[in-house]
């Protein structure tokens, strides 16, 4: 009988084993157990489409939970300060009324606590004040709240507002953590914005490739943990085709898999098979978009850097440009920012999306 396939590549969904990130993860771990000053309780989350900003934005509330925090998540989207309310009143009650919030889904802001913040919020309905009814009943149990805001933006007016007053919480010495995660060009404008200038000062994460081994790890455990095995030269393959990005691993680990869902080993066959689904997949979900968000500089930039196979030598990039070496620079970070190139050694760079460049072989030339 075929059995479920436990890979998950839909953007958003948590892998059933996360790769790599552990320094991320204990990062965190240590600063919700040092608590409110610790700088990394307002961090970033910053990378390409499928780099794995989501699936990071959705494990630290389970860290936080260790320590006792509650967390309400929101997307960047008009209505969030209000999502964010209701999210926060509703886990702090079942933190706080565990049994009675279980029996009546829903329904507990019926309860003695509920009454407690009704009589708090009476008659004062800005948002601010709201909050601060329920850190006030959090803070008194030894918790803290954790907000989370994905997909963020600086065109939603809601989130410049909520940055500032993020800030008055953090300057009160609130017990409050905010994690944040969006595309570089949308990190950027919002950091550039005087409200949310603050912002500036949190910890910034660059998702970065995850490590060969660390794909290896991830992919084994994930065949194992849904009840098959996969031969030796077919694991390389995947790790080799995912070339550290955690949804191409998502993609080609299922795919493999879909091959023949009956077989108890997954073979390389089944991988080749993966490998070419996988590709179809990047297009619609990752290259497309990408490439729309690039400027004609970057495009330039890449397209330079098409001739080469693998590793491409900034000097014959600004040979070929016909630019000088500073205007190229100027590109190179700029990529290397958006998370589309990175370096390799010392005047060498090369695409950190697997395909992207076959994808730009395509549509360019
Ligand atoms: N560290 C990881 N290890 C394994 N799979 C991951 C990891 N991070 C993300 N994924 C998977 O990769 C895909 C994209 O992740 P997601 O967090 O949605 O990316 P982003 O938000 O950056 O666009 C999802 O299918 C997710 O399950
Ligand atoms: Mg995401």
């Amino acid at each position: 009988m075929a059995r479920p396939n436990p890979f998950t590549p839909n953007f958003g969904s948590e892998p059933l084993v996360m790769a790599g990130r552990e320094e991320i993860i204990a990062g965190m771990d240590r600063a919700f157990r040092n608590g409110p000053g610790d700088p990394r309780l307002t961090s970033i989350f910053i990378g390409a489409r499928g780099a794995g900003k989501t699936a990071l934005l959705n494990a630290v509330p389970h860290i936080a939970a260790n320590y006792g925090w509650v967390c309400a998540s929101a997307t960047a989207l008009p209505g969030m300060q209000e999502d964010l309310f209701q999210r926060a009143r509703s886990q702090a009650s079942e933190f706080l009324e565990p049994t009675r919030s279980s029996r009546l889904t829903g329904v507990s802001i019926g309860g003695a606590l509920g009454l407690e913040w009704e009589n708090r919020d009476q008659g004062l309905g800005n948002w601010r004040t709201k909050m601060y009814g329920i850190l006030d009943v959090l803070e008194e149990h030894g918790s803290g709240l954790l907000f989370t805001v994905d997909e963020v933006t600086s065109s939603i007016d809601e989130m410049i507002l909520f940055a500032a007053t993020f800030q008055h919480f953090v300057r009160e010495n609130r017990r409050v953590a905010l994690l944040m995660a969006g595309l570089p060009n949308n990190i950027s404008s919002l950091l550039s914005n005087k409200s949310a200038s603050f912002l500036r000062r949190s910890k910034q994460y660059r998702l970065k490739r995850i490590s060969d081994a660390d794909i290896a790890r991830a992919m084994l455990q994930t065949v194992n943990d849904g009840g098959r095995s996969i031969d030796c030269d077919a694991l390389n393959a995947a790790v080799a085709a995912s070339g550290g990005f955690p949804y191409m691993m998502q993609l080609v680990g299922f795919n493999m898999w879909e091959a023949h869902p009956n077989a108890d080993a997954i073979v390389i066959d089944d991988v080749e098979e993966g490998i070419a689904m996988a590709a179809q997949d990047m297009r619609s979900g990752v290259f497309a978009s990408t490439l729309t968000d690039l400027s004609e500089g970057d495009i330039a930039f890449l397209r330079a850097m098409l001739p080469d196979e693998k590793v491409s030598l900034m000097k014959e990039i600004t040979n070929r440009m016909g630019v000088t070496s500073s205007y190229a620079s100027q590109y190179r970070l700029r990529l290397i920012d958006q998370g589309v190139i990175g370096e390799r050694g010392r005047g060498r760079v090369a695409f950190e999306i697997p395909g992207f460049s076959d994808y730009l072989r395509e549509v360019l030339l």
